[in-house]
C-alpha cells in the first residue's frame, strides 16, 4: 500500500453529543460507561471467564478446553468445543415461551405478511436438512444460495449450518458472470433459488439468472426452486433431473426428525463462505467458522442492540451482505428475537415505507445504512411525521462511514431525540461489529462510530506500524484475534496473508483509514485501498476495470470514487479505446450495460469518461490519486462524451 497517512483527511469538527436517554438507560443491558469498562478490561485481562459466562447460554454439545490458539495469521477459538449453530439459533427456544414467538415477520414488498414462530422455523429447517440430505448434501459440501428477500433464504441457510454444509449466499443484484464464478470458485454442489423475487414492482428473474449461470459450472448436480410467484407472474423452466421444487421437497420431509438432525460439528468447522470485494479482480471468499463467528454475532447483537424479548428488531440489509448474515440470521435468532424481514425497496410505493412498517409491526429496533438515510433525508420530514415512530427505541447505522448531518437527521427526525443512534464498524471479515458506543452506556458522537467492542483491541498506526497520537490520521489494525474473525480466504490461503498481515507486522490490516479521538472514540474515515464503498455497495476498482477491459472496445480502463452527497462514493472510470471505436453518448451507455451484465447492476458506473491515455507514474503504473482528484474536482460534464486529454495533467503531477 504506498499511501502515506497524513493523505486520510480527518471529518469535520462536529462538536455535537447527545447523551442516552434515562428512558433508555433505566432498562438497557449495560447502563453506564464504568459498566462497560469493567466487562472490557475483564475481556482482555481475563478472556477465559469473559467468553465462558458470556457463550453461557449458547448451545456447544462439548464445552472449549482452550479458549484460542494464535499462530499469527491463524486463529482458533473455543478449541475442543463442538456444536451445531443451528441449535443456538433454533432448538434452545423451543420448550421455552419463545417457541411460539415469532421469529421472522416477513413483509412483502406489495404488502402480504407472514409470521414465522420459532417452532415453524424449525420445523422447516428440519425439513429442510432432511431434504438436502436427500439430494446427497453432507458435511463439508458447499451450497450456493441465490434468493431474494423471503422467510426460506433464512431457512435454507440455517438448513445449511444443520447439516454442516457450508453455505455461500450470493446477493440477488449479481449477474449471472459473478454468481458463476462464486459457484465456481467454492464448487457448490446445490444452489437454492426462487423463481423470481420483486424490486420496485418489477421482477427480478433470479432462477433464470441460475439458469444462465449453471451453463458452465461442473459442480452443480442440484438446483432447488422456491416457488415464489408463480408460472404466470415469473414463468420458469424446470430442468429435467436437475430442477426440484422447493415445497414439493420439503413436503416429502415433513415430519422426518431423524433425518433433519444437526450434525454436530468442531468449533472450527466452516459455516459460510461469503465473497467480498478485495483490490484484485477477483473476489474473495472470506469464510467464517462456526462457535467463534456465533459468538461474535450473538453477543454483539445482544449488547450493541440491546436485544430484549419484547423487541421487534429490523435489520433493512440484504441476506446476500454480511450484515444480513450476521444481523438478520445468526445473532438476532441466537438471542430469540423477533425479526422483521422485508423484501422489497425503500421507496416502494414511496418512500415513506420504512416508516409505514414500523408503525404496522411496531418495530423497536431499527438496523440501517446511511446511504438510506441521505436519500430519506432528501424526501423531507413530512413522510416520516405521517407515522407513528413511537415503537422505535434505538436505531443503528452501518455500511459507510455516516455523516453527522445524517445521523443528526436521524436521531432527531426518526428517533425524536428518544432513541440513541449507534453507529456500527465492522466488515466482512470481522464477522461481527467491532467499534460501537452501547447504547445505554455511552453518549453518541455524531459523525464518530465509538469505541472497542469487547475483546477488540484497534489502533491507528502509521506505515511503520507506530501508533499515531489521538487526532492524527492512520490505518486503522486491530491487535489481538477476536472469536468472529475470517480464517481464511477459501482456497487462497496465501492471499489471506498478503492481504490481511503483510502490510504492518503482527496485527491484522482492515484497509481502512481512521483517527481516534481524545476520548477514545474512533473515527472511521473509508477505505485508504482500492476498494470503494457504494450506496453501502462494496466494491472492488479492479473488478470494474476488469468488467470494462472484457469489452471489445476497451483497451484500459481505470475506476475511482468521487465523494456523493447520497451514495458516499459514487463510481467514475476513466477508459481508453480501441480504434476504430469512437468515445459517444452511445459507447458510454454500451460500457454501463456491459459492467452490470458482468457484476450487476449495482455496480454500473455512475460516470463513464473517455481519455486519450490513462496518466501514469515513469514505472507505468496508473495515477489513481490525480485521476480521483480529477473525478472529484470537476462536475461532470454534460458532454461525457468527448475524448479527454489527461496527459499533461499527469504531467503537471508527476513535476510536482
Ligand atoms: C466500511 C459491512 C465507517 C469500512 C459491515 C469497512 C464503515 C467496509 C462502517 C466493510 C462504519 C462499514 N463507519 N465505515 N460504521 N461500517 N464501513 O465488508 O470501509 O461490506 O472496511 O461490511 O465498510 O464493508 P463490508
Amino acid at each position: 500500500m504506498n499511501q502515506d497517512t497524513t493523505a486520510i483527511e480527518s471529518h469535520s469538527s462536529e462538536s455535537r453529543v447527545f447523551e442516552p436517554s434515562q428512558e433508555f438507560v433505566e432498562k438497557a443491558r449495560i447502563r453506564s460507561a464504568e459498566e462497560y469498562q469493567k466487562l472490557y478490561r475483564e475481556s482482555l485481562d481475563s478472556p477465559d471467564t469473559f467468553w465462558k459466562r458470556e457463550t453461557a447460554e449458547l448451545v456447544f454439545r462439548t464445552p472449549f478446553s482452550k479458549l484460542h490458539e494464535w499462530k499469527l495469521p491463524h486463529a482458533k477459538w473455543f478449541i475442543g468445543a463442538t456444536l451445531n449453530v443451528s441449535e443456538s439459533c433454533l432448538d434452545r427456544h423451543l420448550g421455552t415461551a419463545r417457541a411460539d414467538k415469532a421469529a421472522i415477520i416477513w413483509e412483502s414488498e406489495p404488502g402480504e405478511s407472514r409470521t414465522l414462530s420459532y417452532a415453524e422455523l424449525h420445523r422447516q429447517v428440519v425439513a429442510m436438512s432432511a431434504a438436502l440430505r436427500s439430494l446427497g448434501v453432507g458435511k463439508g459440501d458447499r451450497v450456493a444460495i441465490y434468493m431474494g428477500m423471503v422467510p426460506e433464504v433464512v431457512v435454507g441457510m440455517l438448513a445449511c449450518a444443520r447439516i454442516g454444509a457450508p453455505h455461500t449466499v450470493v446477493f440477488g443484484g449479481f449477474a449471472a458472470e459473478s454468481l458463476r464464478d462464486r459457484i465456481n470458485d467454492c464448487g457448490a454442489k446445490v444452489v437454492l433459488t426462487q423463481d423470481g423475487a420483486l424490486r420496485r414492482g418489477g421482477l427480478v428473474p433470479l432462477k433464470a439468472t441460475v439458469d444462465k449461470a449453471t451453463l458452465d459450472t461442473p459442480t452443480v448436480e442440484k438446483v432447488v426452486v422456491f416457488r415464489r410467484l408463480g408460472q404466470a407472474q415469473a414463468p420458469i423452466e424446470m430442468k429435467a433431473g436437475r430442477d426440484v421444487d422447493w415445497n414439493e421437497l420439503v413436503d416429502s420431509m415433513k415430519g422426518q426428525a431423524e433425518a433433519g438432525a444437526p450434525e454436530i460439528v468442531d468449533a472450527e468447522h466452516p459455516l459460510f463462505i461469503l465473497y467480498t470485494s478485495g483490490s484484485t479482480g477477483k473476489p474473495k471468499g472470506v469464510m467464517h467458522t462456526s462457535a467463534g463467528y456465533l459468538a461474535g454475532a450473538h453477543l454483539t447483537s445482544k449488547y450493541v442492540f440491546d436485544l430484549q424479548d419484547k423487541d421487534v428488531y429490523w435489520c433493512t440489509a440484504d441476506v446476500g451482505w454480511v450484515t444480513g448474515h450476521s444481523y438478520i440470521v445468526y445473532g438476532p435468532l441466537s438471542n430469540g428475537a423477533t425479526c422483521v424481514l422485508y423484501e422489497g425497496a425503500p421507496n416502494a410505493p414511496d418512500w415513506g415505507r420504512f416508516w409505514q412498517l414500523i408503525e404496522k409491526h411496531k418495530v423497536t429496533v431499527l438496523y440501517t445504512a446511511p446511504t438510506a438515510i441521505r436519500a430519506f433525508i432528501r424526501q423531507g420530514t413530512e413522510l416520516p411525521e405521517k407515522y407513528d415512530l413511537s415503537s422505535l427505541r434505538l436505531l443503528g447505522s452501518v455500511g459507510e462511514p455516516i455523516n453527522p448531518e445524517a445521523s443528526v437527521w436521524y436521531y432527531e427526525n426518526i428517533g425524536k431525540k428518544r432513541c440513541p443512534v449507534v453507529d456500527t464498524w465492522w466488515q466482512t471479515e470481522t464477522g461481527s461489529i467491532l467499534l460501537t458506543t452501547l447504547p445505554g452506556a455511552h453518549r453518541m458522537k455524531p459523525g464518530a462510530t465509538g469505541l472497542p467492542f469487547f475483546g477488540v483491541v484497534p489502533e491507528v498506526v502509521d506505515q511503520s506500524g507506530a501508533r499515531v497520537a489521538p487526532g492524527g490520521g492512520g490505518f486503522l489494525v486491530l491487535k489481538r484475534p477476536w472469536p468472529s474473525m475470517l480464517r481464511t480466504i477459501w482456497g487462497d490461503d496465501e492471499r489471506f496473508q498478503r492481504q490481511y498481515y503483510s502490510e504492518i507486522e503482527n496485527v491484522y490490516f482492515t484497509g481502512d483509514g481512521a483517527r481516534e479521538d481524545s476520548d477514545g472514540y474512533f473515527h472511521v474515515v473509508g477505505r485508504i485501498d482500492d476498494v470503494l464503498n457504494v450506496a453501502g455497495h462494496r466494491i472492488g476498482t479492479a473488478e470494474i476495470e476488469s468488467a470494462l477491459v472484457s469489452h471489445p472496445a476497451v483497451a484500459e480502463a481505470a475506476a475511482v470514487g468521487r465523494p456523493d452527497d447520497l451514495k458516499g462514493q459514487a463510481l467514475v472510470v476513466f477508459v481508453t479505446l480501441k480504434p476504430p471505436h469512437v468515445a459517444s453518448e452511445e459507447m458510454k451507455k454500451k460500457l454501463g450495460e456491459h459492467v452490470a451484465q458482468e457484476i450487476g447492476k449495482f455496480a454500473r458506473p455512475d460516470v463513464v469518461r473517455f481519455a486519450e491515455s490513462l496518466p501514469k507514474t515513469r514505472s507505468g503504473k496508473i495515477m489513481r490519486r490525480l485521476l480521483k482528484d480529477i473525478a472529484s474536482g470537476q462536475k461532470t460534464q454534460g458532454d461525457v462524451s468527448t475524448l479527454e486529454d489527461l496527459g499533461v495533467l499527469a504531467k503537471l503531477a508527476s513535476d510536482e
